[in-house]
């Protein structure tokens, strides 16, 4: 592809849902247009971003991201983070994928409110439990993060709409959220999502991998704002009608 990030596709036959579609090779963009094609059109602004195989499998042999992800979807995984104001992950994938403390301030969702591993040692205020008030380890995440550092919302079930504004009133506008599939099924039956950044890569893995949203049935469109191109991996920019 040529022409990165140019506006518009001449293509007329395929009508109204491309006609601002920016398309693009991802190694025409520097850092900073790059930043710019991903700019929220309004603020509070809630962005999922995954990677999966052609196949749909948002896990290779490994069990984790990891094992299918590339250096064009680091690119831009590393932009989404360095525009975000905060980083929301369920905490099945922060025990599966054994995440660091982010340089970002990091939401944490979980019903048993069980602080993975890896995040234990955080300093006041890098890391925010939000979990239910009959969550079984509620005490202990609240003595290792602070009062402030948990936020109930909900008796049994996390309530995800008073997330995404309890985080904006918090100044977090600019939501970035990295999986996992759980959390992703359970934010789109909430209607919080705003945006999906999907990274596809050119590979097929079969085997019984899970997609990138489960659980809960809904049926949600998007449209395509952003499609990049790097060695045959395809970067989308997908926003919620
Ligand atoms: N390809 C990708 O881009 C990508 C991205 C992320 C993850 N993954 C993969 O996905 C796998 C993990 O999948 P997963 O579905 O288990 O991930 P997940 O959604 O991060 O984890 C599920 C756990 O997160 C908490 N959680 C999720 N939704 C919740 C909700 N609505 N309310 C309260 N708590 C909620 C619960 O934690 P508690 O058990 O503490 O209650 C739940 O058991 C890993 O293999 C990871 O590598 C892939």
């Amino acid at each position: 592809m040529g022409d990165a990030g140019r506006e518009g596709c001449s293509n007329q036959s395929e009508g109204a849902v491309i006609a601002s579609l920016s398309l693009g090779a991802l190694t025409d963009l520097d850092d900073d247009a790059l930043r710019a094609l991903y700019e929220p059109p309004r603020t509070p602004w809630l962005r999922v971003n995954f990677v999966s195989t052609l196949d749909g499998a948002s896990q290779g042999s490994d069990g984790l991201s990891k094992g299918i992800n590339n250096a064009a979807d680091k690119r831009v995984f590393d932009i989404l983070r360095s525009r975000a104001d905060c980083l929301i992950v369920g905490a099945g994938t922060l025990r599966a994928e054994g995440y660091d403390v982010p340089p970002l301030p990091l939401v944490v969702v979980s019903r048993s409110g069980e602080l993975p591993e890896g995040l234990m040692h955080a300093s006041a205020g890098r890391v925010t439990m939000a979990t239910v008030a009959h969550a079984p380890h509620l005490a202990r995440s609240r003595s290792l993060l602070g009062p402030d550092g948990v936020i109930v919302l909900g008796e049994e079930t996390v309530d995800l709409v008073a997330l995404k504004s309890v985080l904006a009133e918090r100044g977090w506008v600019d939501q970035l959220c990295e999986g996992g599939p759980a959390l992703f099924g359970s934010m789109l039956q909430a209607g919080i999502v705003d945006e999906l950044c999907l990274t596809t890569v050119p590979r097929l893995v079969a085997g019984t991998a899970i997609r990138i949203a489960g659980g809960v049935d809904v049926d949600v469109r998007l449209r395509p704002e952003v499609l990049l191109e790097e060695d045959g991996t395809l970067l989308g920019r997908w926003l919620v009608n």
